[in-house]
């Protein structure tokens, strides 16, 4: 009973100072992350998927410009996002003007297409149970310190379903352990979390250079992305 208290307790812990973290990062403009064009290879695995009226996943969305992809073909997004300030903008930069509602532990924007959740992804259940037909993860799972990933990956199993389709986008570097985010994540770590909550993903390297700036000051020297899919 104290460990599962104790466990408890660290998870809340690491929760709060994860919340902070990305608060802060958001008001100090530390988001080099965030790309001002659809991904090519997201656009790549869509493509010729059917989109039109299918409901898409995309927890810690940022400010993604990904987001208008999935609208414009005809998608109803779920966005969830904890700072405010990216939602905001988000909206602001794309000449949207949202309707505002609130639940008790999320604001909720809405627009044609878009329903976007401001707070934290971790507290978020959707109104009817499992309806994602599509989920799509670009740099949520690196953004994650060890210690939160596994009730990340219990969140999304809560979400999707067997038919989900599922696009995730990760970026790797060689350590050390404790640095980032984005931080080290082993590709068994993934494999394992998505086969225990049902998935047999596959991953392709589609990326690999030099690490350079403050991940060649920590002593990292190789970088790499990757993309994962449901193996057919
Ligand atoms: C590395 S960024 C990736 C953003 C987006 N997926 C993209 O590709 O631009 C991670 C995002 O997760 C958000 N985030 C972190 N923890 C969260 C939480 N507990 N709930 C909701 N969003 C969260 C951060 O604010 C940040 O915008």
């Amino acid at each position: 009973m104290v460990l599962v208290l104790f466990v408890r307790h660290e998870i809340e812990k690491g929760l709060t100072m994860e919340k902070e973290f990305w608060m802060q990062a958001w008001e100090d403009r530390r988001i080099g992350f965030h790309q001002s064009q659809y991904n090519p290879v997201m656009t790549e695995h869509y493509k010729d998927l059917e989109l039109k009226d299918k409901n898409v996943l995309i927890p810690l969305a940022g400010k993604s410009k990904d987001i208008l992809y999935f609208i414009e073909r005809g998608a109803n997004v779920t966005a969830i996002e904890l700072s405010e300030m990216a939602v905001k903008e988000f909206f602001e930069e794309n000449g949207i003007v949202p309707q505002l509602s609130k639940t008790a532990t999320h604001t909720i924007y809405e627009s044609q297409g878009l329903k976007f959740v401001c707070g934290d992804f971790f507290s978020y259940s959707p109104d009817q149970g499992k309806h994602f037909d599509y989920y799509y993860d670009r740099a949520c799972i690196v953004a994650l310190p060890m210690e939160m990933r596994q009730s990340y990956y219990k969140k999304i199993e809560s979400l999707i379903a067997i038919h989900t389709d599922i696009f995730i986008i990760t970026f790797a570097h060689n350590g050390p352990k404790d640095f980032g985010p984005p931080f080290y994540v082993p590709e068994e770590e993934i494999l394992t979390a998505y086969k225990n909550i049902g998935f047999d993903l596959n991953f392709t390297v589609f990326n690999e250079s030099k690490a350079e700036g403050r991940f060649k000051e920590a002593g990292i020297d190789k970088m790499k992305r990757l993309h994962w899919k449901k193996q057919i």
